[in-house]
């Protein structure tokens, strides 16, 4: 589905960012609508993780402007995203061994009863919120060491789902999953659609992309390199964007713009990881 005509919940417009010598991304336009998934892909260095960065708050950005459901604000800060309704996973997930399912669901916002921590109601919360999710976990009372990476992975999405953000980025979630896993989280990467959030979907599986985005959006050398609507495009085509084969409006024009012609394919067309 994609919502053409509505306002996009999160909208960045000209975003750039440079480390030292290094221009990681010029002028990068981006939209998210709700109950839109978005995968954001590009080969190794092409800019993904900082603009999840730059959206995060994590590590700003040096130039552009960023709108929230039409208005300019300004994520100058982790608080200021989470404060507007942006949750990110990252790869590295955080969760607590040793702890189990609830604990990590609560980690640092605790619910407390008459100033103890009251597990009934994190308990409670927790099962309701796995549920709604379709989310299927033995117990929500095991050590998240004991559960798979699937499940692992879902635990995290579900966490970040506590503050009621509208946008959820997703970095690389299927990245060390197998074949049911990945079908775990992509499936839940579904249910977020349905409650009218927004997704960023951040992965280098064009198979996972293409099951569950709507759009997506190539990044190349830190630049915009195409927007393709899934349905409408084939894997070839986004592969060719990606590594810059392609011979499109876009590509001539930055081809055009940088003075350079666009180089062959060396990717396989099923997975572009090095
Ligand atoms: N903190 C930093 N300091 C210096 N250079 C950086 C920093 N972070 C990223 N870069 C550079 O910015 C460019 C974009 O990196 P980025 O991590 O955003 O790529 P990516 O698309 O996420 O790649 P990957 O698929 O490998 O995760 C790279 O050239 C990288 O070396
Ligand atoms: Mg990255």
């Amino acid at each position: 589905m994609i919502h053409v005509s509505a306002t996009p919940v999160l909208a960045l417009r000209g975003i750039s960012k440079r480390f030292g010598a290094v221009q990681a991304l010029t002028d990068v336009d981006l939209e998210i609508h709700p109950g839109e998934v978005v995968a954001l892909v590009g080969d190794n260095g092409a800019g993904k993780s900082t603009l999840v960065k730059a959206i995060a708050g994590v590590s700003p950005a040096d130039e552009g402007s960023i709108e929230w459901n039409g208005k300019p604000v300004r994520i100058d800060k982790p608080h200021d995203a989470q404060q507007l309704g942006i949750a990110t996973v990252y790869q590295d997930l955080a969760l607590c061994d040793n702890l189990d399912v609830v604990g990590n669901l609560f980690l640092g916002s605790e619910l407390t009863a008459r100033g103890v921590l009251d597990e009934v109601e994190m308990e409670r919360r927790a099962r309701t919120l796995l549920a709604t999710l379709s989310i299927r976990i033995p117990s929500v009372r095991i050590p998240v060491a004991s559960l798979s990476g699937g499940q692992r992975q879902t635990v995290a999405i579900a966490r970040s789902l506590l503050g009621e953000p509208r946008v959820v980025i997703l970095d690389e979630p299927t990245a060390a999953l197998g074949v049911e896993q990945t079908a775990q989280v992509l499936d839940l990467v579904e249910r977020l659609r349905e409650r009218e959030l927004g997704v960023l979907l951040i992965s280098h599986n064009m198979a996972d992309v293409r099951a569950v985005s709507d759009r997506v959006a190539v990044l190349r050398l830190g630049r915009n390199n195409g927007t393709f609507s899934v349905p409408d495009t084939t894997q070839e085509e986004i592969v060719s964007a990606i590594t810059g084969a392609t011979d499109n409006v876009v590509t001539r024009r930055n081809a055009r713009t940088a003075g350079a012609a666009p180089t062959a394919s060396t990717t396989s067309p099923t997975e572009v990881q090095q």
